[in-house]
Order: structure tokens, then sequence, then C-alpha cells
């Protein structure tokens, strides 16, 4: 498998209780690069681009009000197979159901205030990206 992008999302809160350093420790352990990280308030439109594909589900209202409720940090990753290796690494949406080590295990508080975001595959992680960066503004 060749070298390949991911999107995540530090959401709010983790910003919140100062997280953004230690999940940033997890992803370089586990091999993945930060090639693009920016630190922004998400607007409700962004929020609800972002999360378009939920819109029907009945915590949409919910999750767009959560992650505008404070900063998030908006990442690029890259490295090995990076959308499954992240996607390992952050463990599964519910932190209830989290293996031990990955980043919802150790710091998600709840199935909604999961602490990050990462793509579901590579196409998804693409056009993610382009939601919130420019090739500008990652170096790989
Ligand atoms: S997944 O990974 O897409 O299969 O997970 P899924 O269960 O479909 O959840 C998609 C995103 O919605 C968030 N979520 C919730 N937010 C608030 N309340 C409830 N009950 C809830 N259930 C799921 C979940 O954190 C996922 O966010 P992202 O940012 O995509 O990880």
């Amino acid at each position: 498998m060749a070298t390949q992008r991911t999107f995540s999302i530090i959401k709010p809160d983790a910003t919140e209780r100062n997280l953004t350093g230690a999940i940033n420790a997890v992803i370089e352990k586990a091999g993945l690069r930060i090639i693009g990280q920016r630190r922004i308030k998400m607007t409700q439109e962004q929020a609800e681009r972002f999360y378009a594909v939920h819109k029907e589900r009945p915590f949409f209202g919910e999750l767009v009000e959560f992650m505008t409720s404070g900063p998030v940090v908006v990442q690029v990753l890259e490295g090995e197979n990076a959308v499954k290796a992240y996607r390992d690494v952050m463990g599964a949406t519910n932190p209830a159901d989290a293996a031990d080590g990955t980043i919802r295990k150790l710091y998600a508080k709840s199935i909604g205030e999961n602490s990050v975001h990462g793509s579901d595959s590579e196409e998804n992680a693409d056009l993610e990206i382009r939601q919130f960066f420019s090739e500008a503004d990652i170096a790989g």
C-alpha cells in the first residue's frame, strides 16, 4: 500500500481539556505524519456541510451543536495506509467499545464527545481535506 493521506479533527471536548499535544503524540507514535494543521472554530455552515451524510440521523443537531461549541484542530495526516491506520489508532466510535491504547479509549467522553474524527475512505479523505485545506497549507 502506497503512502496515503487522511483527514482528522481533534474535537471540542479534547481541545477544551488541552489534549491536542497528547493526541498528536499518539498519532505520531502510530507512524502518521501531521503534514497540515489548523485550529479553527467551525461555523454552523461548515459543520452542517461536513456532516451532511448524517443529516437524517436523530443526533445530527446535537452533533453540529457540539462541533461548533469550541475550537477544533483540523489536520492532514500522511502515512502508509493512512485511512485505516488512523481509524485503528482512533478506536471505535463509542469509547466503551474502543480497544486499549486507542485515542478514544484514552480520552473520549462519550459516543458524541469522542475526541477525534477520521475519514472512513480515501475518497472521503480527499473531499474532507479539500473542505478545510488548500494544497499551499500542506507540506509532506
Ligand atoms: S461511523 O464511524 O461513521 O460509523 O460512526 P457513526 O456511528 O455512524 O457516527 C457518525 C458520527 O456521528 C457521531 N455520533 C453521535 N453524535 C452525537 N450523539 C450520538 N448519539 C452520536 N452517535 C454517533 C459520531 O461521533 C461520529 O462522528 P465522527 O466525527 O464522524 O467520528
